[in-house]
Parts: C-alpha cells; structure tokens; sequence
C-alpha cells in the first residue's frame, strides 16, 4: 500500500521508504477460461458464490492471478469447515475484459446462477458497470482490486477491499516531487478507462500543489499500439517524469516506443502496472520506472510470509499485489457470511458493512461508511 516499485535489472526496488521488494518476472500459468469449484449448482449444503474477470484478452493477467488468491482462499476455509456447516463453492466466469460482457455475466451469475455474493472486477470500468447489474437485484460485491471512487458509489451492495485512487494518485505525485525531486511531468492517460482518467487527475491534482509543473498531458485508448504521434509531442515538452496511469500491455508497449524516440523521462505508474507481463513486453524499456501498489511478497510479517509461503507451494509462483487483493476479497466475505444472521444476500451485505479490523495480507481491514477499505 505505501509501496513503490522500481523496476530494475537487479530486481532490487527501491520503496517509499517503507519497503523492498522484488519484482516477479515469470510466466502465468493459464487457467481454465470459466471454471467452478465442484459441481455448478449450490445443493442446500454449499453457499455459491460468483467471481467475474477478464481470464482472457489484454489484461489477462489480472483476472487469472486474481482467481489464483480466491481459490486459495475458498479451499482454505472449505478445509476448515466451510461457512456455517456449509462449504462455500465458486461460480467463475471470463469476461474478456470487457464492460459489456461483465454485465452479462453478472447478470448470468445472478438470474441463473443465483448467487448470493460476487467477488470482481479488478479493473473500474468493469466493476462499475456490473456494480449497477449487483446493485439493481441487490447482490452484495467486493471487488478486490478496482480503485476508482465511482466503483462503490455504485451503491450500497457494492465495497472493495483495495486503496483508492485520491490516495494512489498524490503518493505517486509525492513520490515524484520529493523522492526523485522532479517538478516537470508529463501525463500519458488512457481515455477508455475510467482508472485512468481518474488517476491521472489525481496525480496533476497533487503534482500541482506541490509545486510541480505538467508540461503535457495526452491520451491514448486502450488497444491502441502505436504511441509514436503523442510521445514525439511528449519529448517536445522536455519532461522530467512521464506519468502512465495504464495497464501493463499498453505500458509496455509506450515504454518501448519512448526509448526508441530518445526520450528520457523516468516512467511511472500506479497499480495497473503489477504484471509479469509488464517486463515481458517493455523489456529494458521498463527498467528504472515506479509503480505503487497494494503490498509487497518482501514485507516481514508472518501473514504476509505466510500467505507467500503457501501460494508458492499451490502454484509455484510468487503472488502479485493482485492474488493478494483476491485472497483477501474472498476472505473478507467469508468472515461476513461467517459473521451475517442468515445466509441472504441482504444480511451477508449487512455483515460485510460491520466488518471491522479483518486482518487481511494486503493489511487491517475496515469497511467505511462508502464501503471502501480502511487500511
Ligand atoms: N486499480 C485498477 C483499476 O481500478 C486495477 C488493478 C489493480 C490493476 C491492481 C492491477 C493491479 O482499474
């Protein structure tokens, strides 16, 4: 959460001072695109629940290594006994990424399905649009990872777990002013995304007041993959720092065709960033940028490590800032569903308001009277 990674060929990332931590380079392993724990319908013994992410398309990653802390999570509290002498089972579907079809399968997961709470998205525009889907039949959501103030605005069946992008956007800002001491930035959004936008106004918003100038700020949209006509006219304006409040594939690809137009900026980003892909596709490129995120593998604390310890042995990799976020959206509506009078989607969204001081991975949980998380 107060972290900054730097991206670096020795994988050493320098932090907010706060903590250090190692960026994972690897390969994702590809889950089914929709997949179910047990069988598909809920007996009367089973509590189902739902999960919507993008398993496929540019931003991939995200729902698969989301998925990857959920059904960790689900297992874990099954084998302990599961939810009021119930097992909890999970209804997964792929939403390619994209807005329209997260609001048809929530709807699927609601009408046909029946679930009594979902779990999703990790990007904004996703969560916002099929937050309206769960607020109109009144099905509780958490999102785990989705950072723009509209998300929960929504209404009141919708919460997250994660920080918000007020917040996201000024530590970078004071990140950049203060630790790199660099007071002309250049701003490079995606239109498409309502993180985007929102982040990007959070981060001028801040750079401003803190003395700093912004010598540009441009767009792009999502998909597009030649930046060369906004970069030339970025390098123009000389920046110290470019600012890239984007997803990992479209990063990628700007940072490679900065460096190829001999621009200088350090980069840097937000969340968006937490790919293993990132590197992948930016290759050196990426190397010396920042990004903030919502924990760190390196952080000391026995839940954190064991967390770590225990993903490492399921999946053999290092969970990302997003495996965490799921593991502990699923298990902050556990400990509602655990805590709620009844098994109705209205008392779990009762509980899931009450929740207090949850100690998650990513840190000490309190949902807000807006339902986001206090950390
Ligand atoms: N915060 C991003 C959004 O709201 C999603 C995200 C979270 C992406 C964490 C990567 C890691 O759209």
């Amino acid at each position: 959460m107060k972290n900054s990674l730097k991206l670096g060929t020795t994988r050493t990332l320098v932090t907010l001072g706060v903590l250090g931590i190692f960026l994972s380079v690897g390969c994702v392993k590809k889950e089914g695109t929709s997949s179910s724990v047990g069988s598909d319908l809920a007996s009367s013994n089973e509590i189902l629940i739902g999960e919507y992410g993008s398993m496929t398309g540019s931003e991939s990653t995200f729902g698969v290594s989301t998925h990857k802390g959920i059904l960790m999570a689900i297992d874990e509290v099954n084998k302990a006994g599961g939810v009021k002498g119930k097992k909890i089972q999970l209804k997964n579907y792929d939403d390619q990424g994209q807005a329209s079809e997260a609001v048809t399968v929530v709807t699927k997961l609601i009408t046909q399905d029946k679930v009594s709470l979902i779990l999703g998205e990790v990007a904004s525009s996703r969560s916002i649009a099929a937050g309206a889907v769960a607020q109109q039949y009144k099905i509780p959501m958490v999102s785990p990872s989705s950072t723009n103030p509209r998300v929960t605005q929504v209404g009141d069946n919708v919460f997250r777990v994660c920080f918000i992008d007020p917040f996201q956007g000024s530590v970078m800002a004071r990140f950049a002013i203060n630790n790199l001491k660099l007071k002309k930035a250049a701003v490079f959004r995606d239109i498409k995304a309502d993180y985007s936008v929102g982040l990007a106004n959070f981060f001028v918003d801040e750079y401003k007041k803190m003395g700093g100038e912004i010598v540009a700020d441009v767009s792009y949209a999502s998909g597009d993959m030649d930046f060369k006509s906004q970069l030339t006219s970025i390098k123009s304006k000389n920046p110290d720092v470019l600012f890239i409040p984007g997803y990992y594939t479209e990063v990628g690809l700007i940072a490679r065709q900065a460096r190829e137009l001999g621009l200088k900026a350090v980069l840097l980003g937000g969340d968006g960033w937490d790919s293993e892909k990132l590197t992948e596709i930016g290759g050196e490129a990426i190397v010396g940028g920042y990004f903030s995120n919502h924990y760190s593998h390196e952080d000391k604390s026995p839940v954190v490590q064991n967390f770590v310890a225990q993903f490492k042995a399921r999946y053999g990799d290092v969970p990302s800032g997003l495996a965490a976020q799921g593991y502990d959206a699923a298990m902050v509506a556990i400990d509602a569903m655990k805590r709620s009078s009844d098994l109705s989607p209205k008392s779990f969204r009762d509980a899931l308001a009450q929740t207090k001081n949850f100690q998650g991975v990513t840190g000490m949980i309190t949902i807000n009277e807006e339902r986001n998380a206090v950390k």
